[in-house]
């Protein structure tokens, strides 16, 4: 079959100027695997040296398979979206244990694992093992969905529909890794999502939204719902010049990650009332709230979060209990880096370390 002229256009773009980074050119399927979930919803930028270092630190699937969870999360540690170590962790096990330790080339097979999406499948698939598969991640369906004008919104069933159908009608047998990851570099370089450079596009001559001169119009974005924000608190409480940290239960938001134990505020409490009922519930003690340490945000994806974060000392000697975290204890502020935390937790951690008396 002839490729169309789109195909044709993008494959000798990408040939001069295929962006240059670290696991391009590696077709060994577990490097790919590894970069592809660290690029899911992550800039290439911020990926390039967590992938190195993780790389250096887990060669190969064995050495993840065989790694604690603790060292996993802490090697993702500023990443973000922890279940997807947590997964790449445990697919490395099951592939260990049940295949050999062969990564599967078939794209169905592939997302039969824990992590492993349409997308990531297709691009390990096509990547690695040189099938056929198409991959759409964000960079690829804005740029089907400007140069063939898809009318749907792109993340609706429809639209979904339409954009794989475009990335597997124009793939070129043979050469899928190099089709979508031409269409990613064009996406993250020319086809951005404001401003793109039009005139430096290889596809511009076919591009729909281009000649109608709607390309800020495409991809039809469905509105999201406003994110919610929540008022939070957090303790940090010292004995015997050790502090208390708690770990999240193990599946949800920052499963696994370590903290400084804290809750939301309801309507109608004060922060200080707030942090003693959170401790109680979650602790089983009683704490005296001293002074604030600072006011820490952070945009999540489904919300935004404000956290104050008070010393605190127990009201008396009954000892903390994990009644809703998954673990506790008592360590030096010196030993906090060894622990996997999120990025407020970390910053709290870091100020309290810079401290002349930390405890
Ligand atoms: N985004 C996701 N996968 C990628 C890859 N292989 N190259 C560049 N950007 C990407």
């Amino acid at each position: 079959m002839k490729s169309s002229q789109f195909t044709v256009n993008l494959l000798a773009w990408y040939a001069q100027h295929a962006r240059v980074l670290p696991w391009r050119g590696d077709t060994n399927p577990y490097a790919v695997w590894v970069s592809e979930v660290m690029l899911q919803q992550t800039r290439v930028e911020t990926v390039v040296p967590y992938y190195e270092r993780w790389m250096k630190r887990f060669p190969d699937l064995a050495a993840l398979a065989r790694a604690s969870q603790q060292e996993v999360l802490s090697a993702w540690e500023g990443l973000g979206y922890y279940s997807r170590a947590r997964n790449l962790h445990r697919a490395a096990q099951i592939v260990l244990q049940e295949m050999d330790g062969e990564l599967p080339g078939d794209p169905r097979a592939l997302a039969r694992l824990p992590g492993i999406g349409r997308y990531t499948a297709g691009a390990i698939a096509s990547l690695a093992f040189g099938e056929d598969a198409p991959a759409l991640d964000g960079n690829i369906r804005r740029v089907l969905a400007r140069v063939f004008n898809l009318v749907e919104p792109a993340r609706s069933p429809a639209g979904e529909r339409r954009l794989w159908e475009l990335a597997a009608g124009h793939l070129p047998p043979g050469q899928a890794g190099d089709y979508n990851q031409a269409l990613m570099d064009l996406g993250a370089t020319i086809c951005t999502p404001s401003a793109p450079t039009c005139p430096e596009c290889p596809v511009s001559r076919v591009c729909q939204a281009q000649a109608l001169g709607i390309q800020d119009q495409r991809p039809v974005l469905q509105k999201k719902p406003a994110t919610p924000h929540y008022v939070v608190t957090a303790a940090v409480i010292c004995r015997d010049r050790q502090v208390l940290i708690t770990q999240r239960p193990l599946n949800g938001l920052l499963g696994g990650l370590w903290e400084f134990p804290d809750g939301k505020l309801q309507p109608g409490e004060n922060l200080a009332d707030c942090l003693q009922r959170e401790i109680c519930e979650e602790l089983g003690v009683r704490v005296n709230v001293q002074d604030c340490m600072g006011v820490y945000r952070h945009a999540y994806t489904h919300f935004r979060v404000t956290l104050h974060a008070f010393r605190c000392t127990l009201h008396n000697r009954i000892a903390p209990l994990p009644r809703q975290v998954n673990d506790l204890r008592w360590v030096a502020p010196a030993e906090l880096p060894g622990f996997p935390m999120g990025k407020i937790d970390r910053q709290i951690a870091r100020q309290l370390l810079a401290q002349e008396q930390p405890c």
